[in-house]
């Protein structure tokens, strides 16, 4: 099967005449389809016409806006299940995961359908009479959305929902590793009744798709989800468009010597396996106090071992392959680089002699927080413990990295979590709860090296909207504000 672009309200190839496919990585045999290797041809074609179609979308009453994004949940819902298994197929995380990515994107879809009765700004009193001050919302212009494999519907979703709501037209182009699952998105866009030019995806590499898009003069915003690299070029590149960036993390659970083990060891598992570790929001460092390092070491490599690697569409399957076979070399060189670095193999570190991308689950201890492994980010289930002598310590260590995502504190007293909440240099602190798993009414984002801007909640409107403030006199005479006479 040949997928095409959707540009002005057709299925259109790109004018480069290539294609690139897209694999099944428990499978890698099985080609799932082919899809479009664009170019800049295809961005300017996308372009015109997300700007064509911008007068008029931004001019419908944002609540219009907001019963397509409910007709667009409600064929979510009734297609979750047959979503959740072209994702895991395509990303390879377990069915359930993908169950999740899904329902992630149902939520944001209805949570930003309500933001067309809302979209709030606010009233504030002048300091002269017979004077009205207030804000109101305007869309951006023509947006760049550019997402990551790893939730293949819940980021595009957590993009294109509040661009949408808020006026703004859109160019998107997906990961080239599940591409099929932006397209069934997008489908289920059109279907619900987003006009034609508002929504236009193209397929295609970075340097194909995502570089002219950055550089493009017509697109007044882009939001990106990826690597730090990536995000760094945008910076360089995107000149004085309105740009968020969410760009990984390196982050990190605490646990104290008081701290619930039992709790602590299901929030580790779930934090640095789960998604096979392929989540920005993955615990890849365990702080941990060294009175109950021993103990906590001997639980977590019991249960690590006990995770079943397969296919994700297995029920039987814990942890399913990771992306591609670079993701597959890039963990392995990272074991490599932590043995060499004096750090010690509890567990895994090793490519099983498998069909697919699988590589098994791995823990290092005694890593000193400066160590490559603790400081840079895997993107696979690979961890690392790092034992300190106390709570200032750990908080210490938890921000020595160029990231700030997310961080968990596994604690029973309430000053540990306080100074944990208070100090922690991240964008999401987990109190007795694993690193990943935020809701979609809340804000996510990041500090530091993490890049800036909050998707999802209330936040996730500011990212996809820009504030005009309103002053109404009425007073009849000119009124010079700051006392002046
Ligand atoms: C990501 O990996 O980029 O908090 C997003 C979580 C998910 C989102 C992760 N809700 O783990």
């Amino acid at each position: 099967m040949i997928y095409k672009n959707y540009i002005n309200g057709k299925w259109i190839s790109s004018s480069s005449g290539k294609t690139f496919k897209n694999i099944n990585p428990a499978n890698p045999t099985q080609i799932l389809g082919k899809f479009q290797d664009s170019n800049k041809n295809d961005v300017d074609k996308a372009v015109q016409a997300a700007e064509s179609a911008y007068e008029s979308w931004s001019s419908l009453p944002a609540a219009k806006r907001g019963d397509i994004l409910y007709r667009a949940a409600h064929l979510l819902k009734e297609n979750k299940e047959r979503l959740a298994r072209i994702m895991t197929l395509e990303m390879g995380k377990v069915l359930k995961e993908s169950r999740g990515d899904v329902q992630e994107a149902i939520d944001i879809t209805e949570y930003m359908a309500g933001e067309g009765r809302r979209l709030l700004g606010h009233t504030t009193p002048s300091e002269l009479t017979d004077k009205f001050c207030l804000t109101i919302r305007m869309p951006v212009g023509v947006f760049g959305l550019i997402t990551p494999w790893n939730f293949p519907a819940a980021i595009p979703a957590w993009k294109i929902m509040p661009a949408l709501i808020c006026g703004n037209t859109i160019v998107f182009k997906p990961a080239s590793d599940t591409p099929q699952s932006a397209i069934e998105l997008v489908k289920i866009l059109i279907r619900a009744g987003v006009p034609k030019g508002v929504l236009n995806l193209v397929t295609g590499s970075g340097q194909g798709v995502g570089r002219p898009m950055i550089k493009h003069d017509q697109i007044q915003g882009i939001s990106f989800t990826g690597s730090k690299q990536v995000g760094e070029f945008v910076m360089q590149n995107a000149g004085l468009k309105k740009v968020g960036l969410e760009l990984g993390g390196k982050n990190a659970i605490i646990i104290m010597d008081d701290a619930d083990l039992k709790l602590a060891l299901d929030g580790v598992i779930w934090g640095a396996f789960g998604t096979t570790g392929q989540r920005c929001t993955a615990a890849s460092r365990i702080i941990i106090h060294k009175k109950i390092k021993p103990k906590f070491e001997k639980m977590l490599v019991k249960a690590t071992k006990k995770l079943k690697l397969g296919p994700g569409i297995k029920s039987s399957t814990d942890v399913g392959p990771l992306i591609n076979e670079k993701a597959v070399e890039k963990v392995h060189h990272y074991t490599h680089i932590g043995i060499n670095e004096g750090a010690k193999l509890l567990t895994g570190g090793k490519i099983p002699k498998k069909k697919g991308f699988y590589y098994e689950p791995t823990i290092f201890t005694d890593v000193s927080w400066n160590m490559k492994i603790a400081q840079e980010e895997i993107f696979g289930p690979s961890l690392s413990i790092i034992p300190v002598k106390d709570i200032d310590e750990a908080i210490h260590v938890c921000n020595s990295t160029p990231y700030g995502l997310s961080s968990a504190i596994y604690t029973k007293s309430l000053r540990n979590a306080f100074l944990a909440i208070e100090k922690i240099q991240a964008g999401l602190t987990y109190v007795n709860s694993s690193t990943i798993g935020s809701e979609i009414h809340l804000p996510f984002g990041g500090v530091k090296g993490t890049g800036h801007g909050r998707e999802a909640g209330i936040e996730g409107i500011d990212e996809f909207s820009e504030i005009k403030t309103v002053y109404f006199d009425f007073s009849g005479k000119l009124q010079k504000a700051q006392g002046i006479k």
